[in-house]
């Protein structure tokens, strides 16, 4: 991790500004070391991964914790299945991430529970040689998933900064994000309005928030096909969870995206 990246961070404890602990001299890049607020509390650096969890997770977000540290190396795969079950090309429906993105200037992005990072790809995708003026961050609870996504990054020459993090305590300044994206947790989240609350938090004044999660559309709950689904797999009955939409977050829209099989909540700060 760099200075850059140090800077977007506060502390779990504390919400203070957070330092380098130790003398790091000139070195741009720290792989193994700590982190230290204001008060004292201290982080890690792990394997160029700052770690700010707090508080410990409870059970239920553990053990789904556990199952994406142990399915990571899998997940892309098993996603691609999602395909030809649901008629769509995820890979090329997550690029439609990129009509909130502003054509020009400087973006501040955080891809919230990143998991493989396949949001970013798409981005790249679509911006290609733009990429520099965008800077983007990934935060997750899983380690698995952390590992799989930055050798993914280093693979397709894509810098951003990845931190260890819960989505109901994001680590992050108040207001730093222009953009803040969200795919794939909130349904199972034990409190989901705790993690829109820091999602808006997060997000400066102006800045677009975008969820998407499973969850048919009305229309297609009611087709044979739609009960299929549902029946197969249970997360896909799930609603926008309107009523958890933060008090303070304005223009909100929701619409249906791959096929109708997940929805899409876009809102502002
Ligand atoms: C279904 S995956 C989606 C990953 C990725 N966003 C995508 O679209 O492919 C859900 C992700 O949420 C993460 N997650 C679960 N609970 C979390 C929490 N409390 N805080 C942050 N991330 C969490 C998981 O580790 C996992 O990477
Ligand atoms: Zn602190």
């Amino acid at each position: 991790m760099n200075e850059p990246h140090l800077n977007a961070l506060k502390c779990s404890k504390c919400g203070k500004k957070l330092l380098f602990n130790g003398a790091f001299g000139a070195q741009s890049e720290v792989e193994e070391g700590e982190i230290v607020c204001e008060r004292g509390h201290i982080w890690s650096i792990n394997d160029g991964i700052p770690s700010l969890v707090h508080p410990p997770i409870n059970e239920k977000d553990a053990k789904w914790i556990a199952e994406y540290d142990e399915m990571a190396d899998n997940y892309d795969e098993l996603v691609k299945q999602y395909d030809e079950w649901l008629g769509v090309d995820m890979m090329k429906e997550r690029e439609n991430f990129s009509h909130f993105v502003p054509n020009e200037g400087p973006v501040n992005i955080i891809d919230v529970s990143i998991g493989t990072g396949a949001n970013f790809i798409a981005l790249q995708n679509q911006f290609k040689n733009q990429m520099s003026r965008f800077n983007l961050h990934g935060m997750d609870l899983s380690t698995g998933m952390l590992k799989v996504s930055k050798a993914k990054f280093i693979e397709n020459k894509l810098s951003v900064s990845l931190t260890h993090g819960s989505v109901y305590n994001i680590p992050y300044q108040t207001s730093f994000f222009d953009i803040v994206v969200h795919s794939g947790g909130l349904n199972t989240f034990s409190d989901i309005p705790g993690a829109l609350n820091e999602m808006l938090r997060i997000t400066h004044s102006g800045g677009t928030i975008i969820v998407v999660d499973e969850g048919l559309s009305p229309r297609k709950r009611e087709t044979e096909e739609g009960k299929e689904i549902m029946k197969a797999n249970t997360l896909f009955a799930a609603r926008p969870p309107l009523k958890h939409i933060p008090v303070g977050a304005k223009d909100v829209e929701v619409t249906y995206v791959m096929n109708e099989t997940f929805y899409q909540i876009v809102f502002k700060k």
